[in-house]
């Protein structure tokens, strides 16, 4: 099998792909023949060694793939062999060939490309988690999305526009206008405008009920500000402490140093009718059932057509550095994949 390996942490020059035998399905496991591999930020974070998760280097990471099942281990079912299928990888994702516990394997409905199915599992299940399950977003309130132009954001939108919620995003200029396209309300360009004054001139001053936030630091501050009463601010990322192509350790710890430790407090939450969670997909490998649980929903939203991720570029394995660039400098819309 190929694998595209983060050898140290620096550069995305480190990534490097390298050859090893391929792998047999232990039991309980399916072996997928990998099409496509989700690109995720926190495969960024941990080639720049600011990762908590990330297991020793050199490491493989990707936490999805699209792909056919080619074989399986004791215990699996043999129909399963030659399905189109996605699935949830912990790790190890950035290679032509993965064996995936049974429970982490999804079908794929006909009309999904290997491409499509790669760019569900993260996106969708975090902006599932954060809209529905924690967040609570009812028809007729606001959520401020931030990056609305990643593949969460987008993934979020779709989903809060299907409940009838107003959004409004947060993205760097040029998204702007496909933003607008798949429906976002208001657009704020937060890197020439405070989106704190911002959200509040579009809200009339009211605020918001559900903001998405992964850039972290000063921004939770800000956003627990624009909270309207009942207000839910659901952090998920810490993106602003990603500064720079090169591992930087003191830019990192500024970022952490910068999250709102002492606003969050019972008595300013409980004064102020304002909710605070986190979320960490990568934190839920216990709970793959209750996931299953959302992909099933998510996947009734796909057969009505309102779950749609849009892939933006698939770069070889060999170029799997020009694919982090390419998101460290914040061109993407929606998904980044590999392909073998
Ligand atoms: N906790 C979880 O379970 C979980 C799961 C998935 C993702 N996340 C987090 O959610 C965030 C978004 O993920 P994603 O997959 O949707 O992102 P993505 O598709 O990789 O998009 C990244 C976008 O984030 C924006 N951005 C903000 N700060 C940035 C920075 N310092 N450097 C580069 N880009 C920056 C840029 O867009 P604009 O310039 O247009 O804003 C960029 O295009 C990340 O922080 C990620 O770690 C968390």
């Amino acid at each position: 099998m190929r694998q595209v390996w983060i050898t140290k942490a620096g550069a995305p020059e480190v990534l490097e792909v390298k050859e090893a035998p391929d792998p047999s399905p232990a039991a309980g496991q399916m072996r997928i023949r990998v099409e496509a591999t989700g690109v995720n930020f926190a495969d960024i974070m941990g080639r720049l060694g600011i990762y908590p998760d990330l297991p020793p280097m050199p490491v493989v990471v990707g936490y999805e793939v699209g792909g056919r099942v080619d074989a399986v281990g004791n215990g699996v079912h043999p129909d399963w062999v030659g399905r189109d299928v996605f699935a949830m990888t912990r790790f190890g994702g950035y290679s032509d060939v993965v064996c995936v516990p049974e429970a982490q394997v999804f079908a794929r409905p006909a009309d999904m490309s290997a491409e499509q199915g790669a760019a569900i599992p993260v996106n969708y299940f975090t902006a599932w988690q954060l809209v529905v399950v924690m967040g609570g977003l009812r028809a007729g309130e606001t959520v401020l999305v931030h990056s609305a132009g990643g593949g969460v954001g987008i993934a979020a939108t779709q989903i809060a526009k299907n409940i009838g919620a107003s959004v409004i995003g947060t993205a760097s200029k040029g998204k702007h206008e496909f933003l607008r396209g798949i429906g976002v309300d208001m657009l704020i360009d937060y890197r020439t405008e405070d989106f704190e004054k911002r959200t509040m001139e579009l809200t009339g001053g009211r605020g918001v009920e559900l903001i998405l936030d992964a850039v972290g630091g000063d921004s939770f501050k800000k956003g627990f500000r624009v909270l309207a009463p009942t207000g839910r601010l659901g952090m998920f990322g810490m993106s602003s402490a990603a500064v720079g192509k090169e591992r930087n350790i003191m830019a990192a710890l500024k970022t952490v140093a910068s999250m709102p430790w002492l606003q969050f407090n019972p008595p300013a939450l409980l004064n102020a009718n304002k909710g605070v969670f986190g979320v960490n997909l990568g934190h839920l490998w216990d709970q793959v059932p209750r996931i299953r649980g959302w992909a099933d929903d998510l996947l009734a939203l796909w057969d009505k057509g309102i779950v749609r991720p849009h892939v933006d570029k698939v770069f070889p394995f060999a170029e799997a550095a020009a694919a982090h660039h390419y998101i460290q400098d914040r061109k993407n819309i929606g998904k980044v994949l590999l392909r073998p």
